[in-house]
């Protein structure tokens, strides 16, 4: 069969990497892709946004699966177009996607369905939002209602920041119509967990555990990124807590948007917060998460094929799809251009990756990265994802980092610490 994947970063990467292993699949085309795919992957120079120039490709290919990474696309309707085409297509559909494309519907389902999340108000006047704040308690947690790549979201300490954030959102539009809205919740405390699961909007399969790091530097400090690096299982997850997370998050999640007449299909990404009184949900994404996704694929033994299809097509079958992971851990490092995620400056020539590959199994899965002139340059701000597998988690730490020594660019920015929170909790 013919796979397309929209996306052009490590996550999709790394869904090539995956799909091309699959004796299912004779040929990938990514569009755009980015150079590491296009060594798996025939690349397309149609951007992930352009709904109608991609239906017409995958028609004229006779694609029989296409996969969709950004959440910008979802929430654009690009499935609908597809299915409307009747073409297979892996990913909810707009009405569903608004799980994640709008942080005040989704707080107001989760509080209707009773599924545990901070406790919130949501506001679509600004004076009426900063009067709220005078009632509350600080820090608080302010929230973009719309996408905003992952910057939407501001901790205020003092009801200043928040009357000043609250007027960057509505009145400034920093982040455009994302800020038409916004949400005020309670701040929690805890560490932060992803669960996903696959979906056909009846049948629910969990995937294993991961962790991402938000921040830029080791230790949690410094603004948010779209993630520096991940790693899987984490440990804090018990099996009586997963449990838990699938019967109280996940079920009755994807039953309340088959209830609201919005089935969701693909794969939901659950943000937890593990407080003292147990997980509650940050966010849900209605996209495989990055660099999740890339912790999670390495440690995937089954086939994802014949996941990702029965899920388009809405035919997934608990029995016979029981997911292989491997016993092994994984870890992500991503290495990131300095100065991210603020300004940062593009281009630099990138060496090392092949020895890095040659060591332990190593995988790198590039993000922001282009050819200039036959050489590969640095081109995003998350640039590569290295990653690793190992007996313990502490192994896979020593493969990634020892790959990541291998490669080198002018003013590479990496985490020192990914994975040290598990190693601490595990002693
Ligand atoms: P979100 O995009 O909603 O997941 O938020 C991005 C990040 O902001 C999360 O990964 C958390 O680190 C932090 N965050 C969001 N909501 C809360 C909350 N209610 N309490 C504490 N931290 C939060
Ligand atoms: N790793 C965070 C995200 O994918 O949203």
């Amino acid at each position: 069969m013919k796979v397309l994947i929209v996306g052009s970063g490590g996550r999709e990467h790394a869904l090539a990497w995956k799909i091309a292993q699959s004796p299912l699949v004779k040929k990938i085309f990514c569009a755009p892709g980015n150079p590491g795919i296009a060594e798996i992957a025939e690349c397309v120079d149609i951007e992930a946004e352009n709904i109608e120039g991609l239906y017409i490709f995958a028609q004229k290919q006779k694609i029989d699966l296409t996969v969709v990474g950004p959440e910008d696309a979802l929430v654009a309707g690009i499935v609908d177009r597809f299915r409307d085409g009747h073409l297979n297509v892996f990913g909810p559909d707009k009405r569903a996607a608004i799980i994640e494309g709008s942080k005040a519907f989704a707080k107001a389902l989760m509080r209707k369905h009773g599924i545990p999340t901070a406790d919130f108000k949501a506001f679509d006047d600004a004076k009426q939002a900063k009067k709220h704040l005078t009632t509350g308690k600080f820090p608080v947690v302010i929230k973009a209602d719309g996408l905003a790549k992952g910057k939407g979201v501001f901790i205020c300490q003092t009801l200043e920041d928040g009357e000043r954030y609250i007027d960057d959102i509505m009145k400034e539009k920093i982040f455009g119509y994302a800020g038409n809205k916004v949400v005020i919740e309670e701040f929690l405390v805890g560490e932060e967990v992803s669960i996903l699961a696959i979906t056909d909007g009846n049948t629910i399969v969990p995937l294993s555990t991961a962790q991402d790091h938000k921040a830029v530097f080791d230790g949690d400090k410094g603004p948010n990124t779209g993630g520096m690096g991940a790693y899987s299982p984490v440990p804090l997850v018990t099996p009586s807590m997963q449990i838990f997370v699938e019967e109280n998050i996940l079920v009755p999640i994807v039953h309340a948007m088959k209830r609201e007449n919005r089935p969701y299909k693909g794969v939901i990404y659950a943000g937890l917060i593990i407080t003292g009184t147990g997980p509650k949900v940050l966010e849900f994404n209605a996209r495989f998460g990055d660099p999740e996704t890339q912790v999670l694929l390495m440690r995937m033994k089954s086939d994802i094929v014949p996941l990702l299809l029965s899920t388009a097509n809405g035919s997934l079958d608990l029995e016979k799809t029981v997911i292989d992971w491997d016993d092994n851990a994984s870890i992500c490092v991503v290495m990131a251009s300095k100065g991210y995620p603020g300004g940062y400056e593009k281009g630099f020539s990138i060496t090392g990756i092949e020895a890095a590959k040659g060591l332990n199994k190593a995988q790198v899965f590039h993000a922001g990265t282009t050819k200039k002139h036959g050489r590969l340059v640095s081109n995003g701000g998350r640039v590569l994802g290295v990653t690793a597998l190992g007996k313990t988690i502490q192994d896979a730490q020593s493969n990634a980092y020892a790959a990541v020594q291998k490669i080198s660019f002018e003013g590479a920015h990496y985490r020192r610490d990914i994975g040290a929170k598990a190693i601490v909790s595990n002693k």
